[in-house]
């Protein structure tokens, strides 16, 4: 059995005298930042240098809009016309770090995605199962069938796993809200829940989105959630990588959200709480940005997101890539030009992914193989918004990304 939220190994109220930290556990912080909340740069590395600089990189990505204009004004303007090698290598063989792809248990029973699996990537991200969405049932036992089978794919195939996601304000189960707290406290619980799982798969993560999607859909502060509510806006986040470190000591705990390319005012947000973090004490070391971007983005939004996110020193994970042409806000572009520019968004996330020094890239993780597993299909069926066509044979992007990665 995989415990409850009443039975897991944490000893209660532990952490009220052991790990009281410097912030004050169970001071309510605001949900926005004060205008003095600290600035500072993380200690335990040297100041980062670009390999390239800003110029450079947005130079590189003009010049693959460029090429891909170039090829695709050879033939008909539709992805297929943009050549791709034959003998194209696997993304995890010319990459100088992890690729990795998300994954649902049921995957693993079509041998044809779960060879494309192995053949590509080296790293595996659950899509939902690792959520407490699966693993918390109602009377608060935990369940871990299909997370498991992940790992043991991944171990089979000495894939890395990553775990996603521990605390996400979009997910609070019933037996969390409906706790019963004559049996156990509602910190304990969380806590529980945290070395439940990261403890779980202690040995074998190489990283855990611990809090995912922290920062206000507007980005002016933190999210709302039950968590929040119950432990502090701020707390609730500090204490979750305080426990995600008990229960797995050399993990990479990552803070992770998205459109941080597209909303400037959203990423000073972000880094400032990873500052906050880093200040309290809280072993946060790694940020993902999760990538889920259109074709029609400006060149250069996503060389300057991961430039400013590499600002700290720490990790960066691009952790949930993909391209979609549907959410495209210009509607006036064709089929054929959001194709074009769906590979030119590949290249240049590549590109600035390669441009950080080699020890702050941590992971390249594609929100889906192929076209036909993405979960943009069920917003819009006419969606392709994944490096792999529907058969799993590479599309323009997994050339851009296999040139960028070899470069
Ligand atoms: C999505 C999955 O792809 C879907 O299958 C699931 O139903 C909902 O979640 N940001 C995240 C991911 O961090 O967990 C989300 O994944 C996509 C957005």
């Amino acid at each position: 059995m995989g415990g409850s939220l009443y039975s897991s190994p944490v000893k209660r109220g532990r952490w009220r005298d052991a790990d009281t930290h410097r912030d004050g556990w169970g001071v309510q912080t605001p949900t926005a930042l004060p205008p003095d909340a600290p600035s500072v740069r993380y200690a335990a590395t040297s100041p980062v240098t670009l390999r390239s600089t800003g110029e450079e990189i947005s130079r590189r990505a003009v010049l693959t809009s460029a090429s891909a204009l170039a090829l695709s004004a050879c033939g008909p303007r539709d992805a297929q016309s943009q050549s791709v090698p034959a003998d194209l290598p696997p993304l995890k063989t010319v990459a100088p770090f992890r690729v990795g792809a998300c994954v649902q248990a049921l995957h693993l029973d079509d041998p044809a995605l779960s060879a494309l699996l192995a053949r590509q990537v080296g790293q595996l991200t659950p899509e939902w199962e690792m959520k407490m969405e699966y693993i918390v049932q109602p009377d608060g036992s935990f369940r871990f069938d299909a997370p498991d089978r992940i790992a043991a794919f991944a171990r089979a195939h000495g894939m890395a796993l990553l775990g996603h996601t521990l605390v996400w304000y979009a997910q609070s189960p019933p037996a969390f809200e409906r706790l019963d707290e004559s049996r156990i406290g509602f910190a304990d619980a969380y806590r529980n829940y945290i070395h439940a799982v990261a403890g779980r798969y202690r040995g074998q993560a190489v990283g855990w989105d611990v809090v995912n999607e922290a920062v206000a859909e507007d980005g002016a502060g933190w999210r709302d959630s039950l968590w929040a509510q119950r432990l502090g806006a701020f707390d609730h986040i500090a204490l979750a990588y305080r426990t995600a470190r008990e229960a797995d000591p050399q993990a990479t705990l990552l803070l992770n959200d998205y459109n941080l390319e597209y909303m400037p005012k959203k990423r000073a947000t972000f880094l400032k709480l990873a500052e906050r973090l880093l200040a309290s004490g809280a072993p946060l070391t790694g940020l993902g940005t999760q990538m889920h971007v259109a074709a029609d983005i400006a060149p250069g939004k996503i060389t300057t997101m991961i430039r400013e996110l590499a600002s700290l020193g720490l990790p960066i994970h691009v952790s949930e890539l993909d391209v979609s042409l549907t959410r495209a806000d210009n509607k006036l572009l064709s089929r054929g030009e959001l194709q074009r520019r769906q590979t030119a968004v590949y290249a240049e996330a590549a590109e600035a992914f390669m441009a950080l020094p080699p020890r702050q890239r941590f992971a390249f993780t594609l929100w889906g193989l192929r076209d036909r597993d993405s979960w943009l299909k069920k917003e819009n069926a006419s969606d392709a918004p994944a490096p792999f066509d529907d058969a799993g044979r590479p599309k323009a992007g997994a050339a851009a990304l296999v040139e960028a990665f070899r470069a």
